[in-house]
């Protein structure tokens, strides 16, 4: 199977198992890919993630121009400025899954990282998670925030709507994507109770066993 055919196969894989596992619903969310000649694979708008229909994925050229396939999904704008401030991102994943956007919703002191360091694995696969300010779906002003922020973070949330998560491939987008959705389930599980997070030393000895 060449490149192209193996990762349309697998954006509705992964489209199939996100809903499955009800971190997608109804039409939200939208997943993207980065072939070797840059090129993007992107769901199309409207489209519900648990059932992709291969052929229809969207290409776009780095510009944003589509190629082939549906119209795309009106956020691809911002997959599109993940990549170009990630050259190693290959894959790009928003959802509205439901702890996460309700950690969007909440009044957060400051905005450089909303979630404690719970877990050795939130720390390798999500970092820290910068918040950015609430825009609507499909606005492009989004997407200076975003350039600007992915510069330093491969997950960021958008107030009052959900995470974008980077990887190095889809299954590595995916897996951060998942342990950001159970670290925010977990910090509502532990609500107001007296809770150790991980200290900056802990850190620092995971960041330099396993470098992002
Ligand atoms: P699209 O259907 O255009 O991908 O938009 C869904 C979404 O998640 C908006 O944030």
């Amino acid at each position: 199977m060449n490149e192209e055919a193996e990762l349309r196969r697998k954006l509705v894989q992964a489209g199939g198992l996100l809903y499955a596992r009800r971190l997608a619903h109804g039409s939200a969310g939208n997943l993207s890919v980065r072939l070797e000649d840059g090129t993007i694979l992107v769901t199309p708008t409207n489209s519900s993630l648990g059932f992709l229909d291969a052929d229809r994925i969207s290409r776009l050229s780095p510009a944003g121009e589509l190629i082939s396939g549906d119209r795309p999904s009106k956020e691809s704008f911002f997959h599109l400025a993940v990549y170009e401030e990630r050259p190693a991102a290959r894959a790009v994943v928003h959802l509205h899954s439901t702890y996460s956007v309700a950690v969007s919703c909440l009044c957060h002191a400051q905005t450089a990282n909303v979630l404690p360091p719970l877990t050795a694995y939130h720390v390798m696969r999500v970092g820290k998670l910068p918040l950015l300010r609430y825009f609507r779906p499909g606005d492009r002003a989004l997407a200076d925030e975003v350039r600007k922020v992915s510069r330093n973070h491969r997950s960021m949330l958008l107030a009052n709507h959900g995470p974008i998560v980077s990887g190095a491939s889809l299954e590595e987008a995916v897996y951060a994507y998942e342990e950001l959705e159970e670290t925010a389930k977990l910090y509502f599980i532990l609500g107001d109770r007296p809770t150790r997070p991980l200290s900056a030393t802990e850190i620092a000895d995971i960041d330099q066993a396993f470098p992002s």
